[in-house]
């Protein structure tokens, strides 16, 4: 079976009975079935493409059949997955460290003496979110793909109750929106000086980590849809009451719609686009 992009055949497995009562709430708020798991690799999994894996307090989405962009190494097909929002990774303490984040932080207006109010209109798997609250931002993370959104949450709880003090008092800096990040905005009293996009495409990094990565997430995400609706979500941006709007993008690539930004802060790989309206506070 090969995995078509935009059209997902999921299932929720529980990796040991303790795991149960959580996988079944988690098919129900889903609306996804729940198989067996006892016994991995899954079997009779067969029909599905991927499975939302629960194990303890962790979350991650496991490829059970190789998408068509994967390809195959020494003639094995390679499964994408797993993956999770781990804020405690090794990978997350890392990145950190990146050079990318400073150029990030610089995007928003956050320093030491100022850390806006973010609202992270694109959170994904909250990996820029995470590096706006570490900057000591306030971020509200708003992810309309309910699956994303579920590893997403389920990334934050475990963060937010871990041991490591630095993690928790991140994760606490971060609350998560289900849902579009436009009635998200328009509904609720959402405090947000800078509005953050990121739109998945085009794919930015050529590793073969996020290569299959973004297989595995394009099974949730119609990427026919992306151009025109960054587009769009740009044009509301730029219409909110916030100081500035902050699009990043591959570094070659051509500003959203080709609407001008004030300024550009670039690096190697991506350039963060600056459209400002106002002073920061
Ligand atoms: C490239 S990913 C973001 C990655 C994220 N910056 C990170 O660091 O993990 C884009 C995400 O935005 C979500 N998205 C796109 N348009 C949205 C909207 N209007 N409201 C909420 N989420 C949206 C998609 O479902 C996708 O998960």
């Amino acid at each position: 079976m090969t995995i078509t992009p935009g059209r997902a055949v999921l299932a929720v497995v529980a990796r040991h009975d303790t795991d149960s009562v959580r996988a079944e709430a988690l098919g129900r708020q889903l609306g996804l079935p729940l198989i067996p798991g006892n016994d991995l690799p899954l079997q009779g999994a067969g029909a599905y493409a991927a499975v939302l894996l629960v194990d303890g307090d962790r979350l991650s989405l496991q490829a059970l059949s190789p998408p068509a962009e994967t390809g195959r190494r020494g003639g094995r097909a390679v499964l994408p997955g797993p993956v999770s929002a781990d804020f405690g990774s090794a990978a997350m303490r890392h990145r950190r460290r990146g050079g990318q984040n400073e150029l990030l932080g610089r995007a928003v207006g956050a320093s030491a003496s100022r850390q806006p109010a973010i609202l992270d209109a694109t959170a994904g798997l909250g990996r820029d979110g995470f590096v706006l609250a570490d900057m000591g931002c306030s971020v509200t993370l708003c992810e309309r793909e309910p699956v994303i959104a579920a590893l997403l949450q389920w990334g934050l709880t475990a963060a937010a109750a871990s041991e490591d003090a630095w993690l928790a008092r991140v994760a606490r800096r971060m609350a998560l929106r289900t849902g579009d990040a436009r009635d998200v905005f328009a509904d609720r009293a959402v405090p947000a000086e800078v509005i953050y996009l990121d739109p998945m495409f085009p794919p930015r990094d050529k590793s073969a980590a996020v290569k299959k990565e973004m297989a595995l997430l394009q099974l949730l995400l119609d990427s026919d849809t992306a151009p025109h609706e960054a587009a769009d979500l740009l044009a509301w941006a730029l219409g909110q009451d916030v100081a500035r709007v902050v699009v990043k993008r591959p570094t070659r690539a051509a500003p959203v719609a080709g609407a001008a930004p004030s300024h550009h802060i670039a690096g190697k790989a991506v350039r963060f686009d600056v459209y400002v309206r106002r002073a920061l506070a």
